[in-house]
């Protein structure tokens, strides 16, 4: 198998997506010790040039447990300050020997510069453009509490026009045949992502997913208070009490509480905000595997 860098849920297959949840789904049990051959020789850099909790310490806990030797960058004391581009900063890793890098920038699509580096990257997610790895745990997500995607009803409430996270999960989700819906503030509706009434949505959703604002994006709403937003766009108890018995919440995190959901709801019997979390380390696993070319682990039914 071949090195391959995954940047946007273009770069897989249907087959390799569900290859992908079988590896991080096998990780979780039957090969939970299980490290990449000769893994000790493996050098990768993680790269973040945003802020990131779980994106890059599950990104760092998947390296460890899969044996390689990892480093994170900080961006703050290296050249980058001195005016060095991003594809030079790249060139460097690749230069003195690293075999896999993981980014996020804060640029939509910046690898595009980086079509010179002759490495494996994976996307720890750009700008508002793509956020693979995300998108792969909220699939395992969806997976193990429905089995399938055909059909699933899913809605994503909130920053659609800034969510990265929106973007990818409605690719993939609608290439598996789930049914993808948008609500939000008007002013966050995204071309191509139609908005539809939200109160009405909750009742038909399988799945409710839930966005942060992304305030850094330059997401702004001047004439909401957090108390507002919440009880016009957010995941309030009065809706919950309407979602599908069989329904879940999810949220890709950060959350900020009492604002995009009721902060009782975080940990309510239907949340999976912090499974999700849990599978991002397990996808991330099986996702540098299969950047570093090593072959998936034998699917049932398929020896
Ligand atoms: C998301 C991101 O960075 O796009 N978070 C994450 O990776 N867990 C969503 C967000 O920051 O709101």
């Amino acid at each position: 198998m071949n090195k391959k860098s995954l940047l946007t849920m273009k770069d897989l297959t249907n087959e390799e997506i569900l290859e992908i949840l079988d590896d991080a789904k096998a990780f979780s049990y039957s090969h939970s010790d299980w490290q990449l051959p000769e893994s000790a020789q493996v050098l990768t850099a993680n790269l973040f040039f945003e802020p990131s909790t779980r994106t890059h310490y599950s990104f760092v806990s998947a390296e460890k447990q899969l044996g390689l030797k990892t480093v994170d960058f900080q961006a703050e004391s290296s050249s980058i300050t001195k005016g060095e581009t991003l594809y030079d900063t790249v060139k460097v890793f690749e230069s003195v020997g690293y075999q896999l890098l993981v980014i996020r920038h804060p640029q939509d699509e910046y690898f595009n510069e980086l079509k010179g580096i002759n490495i494996p990257i994976i996307n720890a997610g750009d700008g508002k453009g793509n956020h693979p790895s995300q998108c792969l745990l909220d699939l395992l997500t969806i997976y193990q509490e429905f089995g399938h995607f055909d059909g699933i009803n899913v809605l994503i409430c909130g920053d659609v026009a800034h969510s990265r996270v929106a973007a990818s999960d409605k690719e993939a989700l609608e290439r598996f045949n789930a049914n993808v819906r948008f609500s939000g503030p008007k002013e966050w509706e995204r071309e191509g992502y139609p908005f539809s009434d939200f109160d009405e949505s909750i009742e038909w959703a399988d799945v409710v997913m839930l966005l942060r604002i992304q305030k850094e994006r330059g997401a702004t709403l001047q004439s909401l208070s957090d108390d507002e937003y919440l009880s016009q766009y957010g995941l309030t108890k009065e809706r919950y009490n309407r979602m599908k018995d069989h329904a879940i919440i999810m949220h890709p995190a950060p959350v900020n509480r009492g604002v995009e959901i009721d902060t009782d709801l975080v940990e309510s019997e239907k949340s999976r905000i912090f499974k999700q979390m849990h599978n991002g380390m397990l996808v991330r696993k099986a996702m540098i595997k299969k950047a570093l070319g090593v072959a998936p682990f034998v699917r049932e039914g398929q020896e």
